[in-house]
């Protein structure tokens, strides 16, 4: 096949949505209709159930499953279908914004019961401002939940996107009768029949044709009709450059469970979601066709064996052919490497490859080379951006517990931060070390982690730190900034890349801090 082809049938993307929505559910259903699993059940949740274990078990299981489940490719009719994972809990927030660097587009997952949840708030907003396209999925409709017309404006109004149902719903909860595709114009009735995975649609091109009526009874195709001028008289109608510019969300509705109304998602999915998507870096915009090869970092992941210190760092190919055994170059370290085993990821496994095209995902073995955010070229000097640090929420000083083992500690601390699991800071002012994450349970895996993978200890002081940001000043010779900097000492600091830092201990005193240096910006993330 083409190079051109090989990049056109490629989709690569992620599900968001709050925990419980259905996200490892609907993954699976789209895994079965690729053929790529043969029972329910296959895909693990990735969610950390907080009860029967300790949590830091929780975690470790976590962290096992997440590895299986990084990325999920699969083929349906002919396209190949990358699904990166996104954890929903809201202290992996960060992990989940990194991965976003690497989709082309999204599913937004949304219990139709619960509508709108903070952890899907928050998501979207990263996709609305990157411009990525969304299409989104109103699950458990065999549930009793809002009504349609309700729930579209409440995903209008919290998500701030103009929506476009693609598909609308007969009845909901006990009375749910199917689906009407707006997509395709047909009817899907609904059985209830977790097994039925071929759904036998009936096209109903024409609405008032009387054959609705004996389909799904009288009063609920007037209903239906009703409800259907009223979303043509409403909404936009599609327009896929309006979709792939990230100003239009079409929307379905369906139950994962009951893998009803996934069928009509995937084929509208795979007809009209992006192929893989041009990057900007620090240069300039690489365009997926181009001949050399070019990718980067978005996620690092310790081998669960502590006897075996390799990592996975998983790069997305954006440019040309990843080849095995073929030098490239590790921009930030300035030197050639080359793999002789990188992996591919099918569904819950991983194999050796030899080529891999723009939008695929490969697993490189690493033994402390990466970071999160590196870019490697065939030669060019480039960085590939948006990879942002995000300015932490909780902040402790880390404390050596065992003096015998200060190299160990030190090792795993900065292990742990190119993963990406918290981020380091040194104060300036006494070099202490302090650790800022962005979820509280960060801060248990870490000390697990050190101890049963580094053999150190170490132990927590609490910091009363508000949050981090970035200082950029116009003039660091200036009066303004070297007056900040001396009447600020105390809360200043550097993170890994040596950049300051300035921990503000209130939103009030950060307020403050801003008016009396105007000049200086403060940013919330690294990259600016
Ligand atoms: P998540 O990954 O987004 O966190 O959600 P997940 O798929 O694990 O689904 C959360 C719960 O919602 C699960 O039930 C799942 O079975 C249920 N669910 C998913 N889709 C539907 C649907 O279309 N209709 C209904 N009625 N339920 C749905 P659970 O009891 O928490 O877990 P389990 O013990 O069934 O796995």
């Amino acid at each position: 096949m083409k190079f051109t082809d090989e990049i056109k049938r490629r989709r690569t993307f992620g599900i968001i949505s709050h925990p419980d929505a259905g996200k490892t559910t609907l993954t699976e259903k789209l895994l079965l209709f690729g053929g790529a699993i043969h029972e329910a059940g296959a895909v693990k949740s990735n969610k950390i159930k907080k009860g029967a274990t300790s949590d830091f078990m929780e975690i470790e299981r976590q962290r096992g499953i997440s590895v299986a489940t990084s990325v999920l490719a699969f083929e349906y009719k002919g396209t190949k279908i990358n699904i990166l994972d996104t954890p929903g809990h809201k202290d992996f927030a960060e992990d989940t914004f990194r991965t976003l660097t690497a989709v082309d587009s999204v599913i937004v997952v949304i219990d139709v019961a619960k509508g709108v949840e903070e952890q899907t708030e928050k998501l979207v907003e990263v996709c609305r401002m990157r411009n990525i396209p969304m299409i989104v999925f109103i699950n458990k409709m065999d549930r009793e939940g809002k009504d349609a017309f309700e729930l579209l404006d409440e995903i209008e109004q919290k998500l701030n996107l103009t929506v476009t149902p693609l598909s609308f719903p007969i009845g909901m909860g006990y009375d749910f009768k199917g689906i009407y595709n707006i997509w395709e114009q047909n009817v899907n009735l609904f059985t209830g029949d977790p097994k039925k995975d071929i759904e036998d649609t009936i096209e109903i091109s024409d609405l008032s044709s009387p054959e609705l009526d004996k389909l799904i009874g009288e009063k609920s195709a007037d209903n239906l009709r009703e409800e259907l001028e009223l979303v043509d008289g409403v909404y936009p109608k599609f327009n896929k450059e309006a979709y792939l510019a990230g100003n239009l969300q079409p929307v379905f509705f369906g139950s994962a469970l009951n893998n009803f109304g996934v069928r009509e998602l995937l084929d509208c999915f795979v007809a009209i979601a992006p192929t893989p998507r041009a990057k900007d870096s620090d240069s300039r915009t690489v365009k997926p066709d181009e001949k050399e090869f070019s990718g980067f970092v978005f996620k690092i992941h310790a081998n669960m064996d502590p006897k075996h210190r390799d990592r996975l760092a998983f790069i997305k190919v954006v440019s040309g052919t990843f080849e095995r055994n073929k030098n490239y170059l590790h921009v930030r370290q300035g030197k050639n490497l080359k793999f002789s085993s990188p992996n591919a990821f099918f569904a819950e496994k991983k194999e050796i490859v030899d080529i891999s095209y723009p939008g695929d995902i490969v697993g490189l073995h690493d033994t402390g080379n990466f970071k999160i955010g590196d870019t490697l070229t065939e030669g060019e000097i480039l960085n590939y951006r948006g990879v942002p640090s995000f300015s932490p929420e909780h902040f402790r000083y880390i404390n050596n517990a065992d003096p015998m083992k200060t190299k160990q500690l030190d090792k795993g601390v900065d292990q742990l931060m190119d993963e990406g699991v918290a981020q380091l800071f040194t104060l300036e002012l006494n070099n202490r070390k302090v650790i800022g994450t962005v979820g509280a349970l960060q801060f248990e895996v870490i000390q697990y982690r050190l101890e049963h993978e580094y053999g150190a200890k170490c132990t927590y002081e609490n910091l009363n730190v508000h949050k981090a940001t970035w200082v950029e000043a116009k003039d660091i010779k200036s009066e303004e900034f070297k007056e900040f900097k001396r009447v600020k000492a105390k809360y200043l600091a550097h993170d890994k890349r040596g950049q300051l830092v300035f921990f503000a201990d209130s939103q009030f005193s950060l307020q403050m801090t801003q008016q009396k240096y105007p000049s200086i910006k403060f940013h919330f993330t690294s990259e600016f």
